[in-house]
């Protein structure tokens, strides 16, 4: 298994190019199934998840086409992935597929609205927390499926179709939101979600599903109104800039101190771990180009973050902040309000040297002046990369052990940072 060396101490200077995000690309592809037409998306970031959910696709019978590199592309430019899922071969997701990406689940909303059924493995447990898919199958129950549960499998059947209906979310999930509109967009009448996810990346979905002929309004907001049409026609659409990979970067560079671009990043997606950085005494600047990160010579201030929901600070970034503010000059607290339980990294951060006590979901972390490198284990992706920021402020060197799970999330990681600087190293075994 792979390995990274990081030898921390040094500042970051230079351009980071933000990729696709891959929270949107997998939903984006799944939504290739609720059309017999060609789905051609651009921006697709080179990451282990996507080739996962290619083979996941393939077993349904879809073509995925992955564009080759060209000699004029630039090197750090995502792949066009051309999807064409026109027959429909296997309504089952298998155990085997589905328990290595949770999000591969989802297919069940476009199995059900093209097939009229779909027989979809439980994913089964995960590193950060239960994760139940309870409020996905109450999505489709609300819009006329009939859900059985057998060997493990969830058995969906809409023998007359899928019908519009109401759907009011218990709590903000981006999962349930995908497959509930997923659904709707071709559900006969009009559905209406309340307490939608009002991630980006949903905004993006919704989007590409308009310019596939989906009828839907409110897009952005809590509660989205669609009027289910027949068909959908095939369509081409731009996968957004990633802006849990931007967010991390941006705290690398609060971490190490120097200069960094993120280049197109877009700040609206992120605005709220921004203003985190600006409290925390980090120089935030925008611009058409990206969002530029700086600090040189001032110290951490620490902070109080609670994750929440978009617009509130993302979990997905949780990790990240608090390997920040290990360094902070004072005590900071972080409270994980979305998963019970994803507070792998504080072992590991405290191997580097970090002081954090645990309360429940309450971190409280003490910063210290100094981290010490030291072999670590990744447990799952977000988590991951933590470590990798830690090691960054670390003296000596660093083993991030696992790298399979930053290969899942993050593109050409060592070459992104190594460029700005960081002394980092894939070794391969
Ligand atoms: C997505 C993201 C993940 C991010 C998370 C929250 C993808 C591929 N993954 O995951 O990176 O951390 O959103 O922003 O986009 N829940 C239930 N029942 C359900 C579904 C969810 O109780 O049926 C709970 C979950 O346990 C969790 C909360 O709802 O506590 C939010 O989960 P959800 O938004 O659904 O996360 P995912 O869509 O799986």
């Amino acid at each position: 298994m792979d390995r990274i060396r990081i030898t921390g101490g040094g500042p970051l200077n230079g351009t980071i190019p933000i990729s696709g995000a891959k929270n949107a690309t997998l939903p984006l592809m799944i939504a290739s199934l609720l059309t017999e037409e060609t789905l051609i998306l651009d921006n697709v970031p080179h990451l282990a998840d996507v080739v996962q959910l290619q083979r996941i696709l393939n077993n349904h019978g879809v073509d995925v086409m992955l564009s080759g590199k060209r000699a004029h592309t630039a090197e750090n430019a995502g792949q066009t992935v051309k999807i064409s899922a026109a027959n429909i071969v296997d309504t089952t997701a298998p155990y085997e597929l589905v328990s290595k990406m949770r999000a591969s689940f989802w297919v069940l909303a476009p199995l059900l609205a093209r097939k009229g059924e779909a027989r979809v493995s439980l994913p089964g447990g995960c590193a950060i927390g239960t994760r139940p898919v309870d409020l996905l199958l109450m999505a489709m129950e609300k819009l006329g499926v009939n859900i059985e549960i057998e060997a493990g499998y969830v058995v969906a059947r809409a023998p007359k179709g899928l019908q519009g209906g109401e759907i009011n979310f218990s709590k903000v999930t981006v999962g349930g939101t995908h497959v509930a509109l997923m659904a709707a967009a071709l559900a006969n009448g009009t559905t209406v979600i309340d307490n939608a996810a009002r991630e980006p990346e949903v905004t993006d979905v919704a989007d590409c599903l308009v310019k596939m002929g989906a009828k839907i309004s409110g897009i952005g907001t809590s509660r989205l109104v669609i009027d289910g049409v027949a068909k959908l026609n095939g369509a081409r659409h731009r996968v957004l800039p990633d802006r849990i990979e931007a967010g991390t970067y941006a705290f690398a560079v609060a971490m190490t101190g120097g200069d960094v671009l993120l280049e197109g990043a877009r700040p609206d997606l992120l605005q709220s771990a921004l203003d985190v950085l600006v409290e925390a005494g980090v120089k935030v600047t925008s611009s058409n180009e990206g969002i530029r990160i700086q600090r040189n010579g001032a110290g951490i201030a620490p902070v109080r973050v609670t994750t929440e929901p978009f617009p509130g600070f993302p979990t997905d970034l949780q990790a990240q902040l608090m390997a920040l503010m290990t360094r902070a000059k004072g005590t900071s607290q972080i409270t994980e309000t979305i998963f019970e339980n994803r507070f792998m990294h504080v072992q590991e951060l405290a191997r580097l040297g970090a002081r954090i006590s645990l309360d429940g979901q309450m971190a409280t972390i003490e910063g210290v002046d100094k981290l010490k490198g030291a072999p670590v284990m990744a447990t799952d992706l977000r988590a991951s990369v933590s470590l990798v920021i830690a090691a960054l402020a670390a003296e000596g060197d660093t083993y991030v052990n696992r790298v399979y799970h930053l290969d899942r999330g993050f593109e050409r990681l060592e070459e992104k940072l190594g460029r700005c600087g960081a002394q980092i190293e894939r070794l391969s075994s």
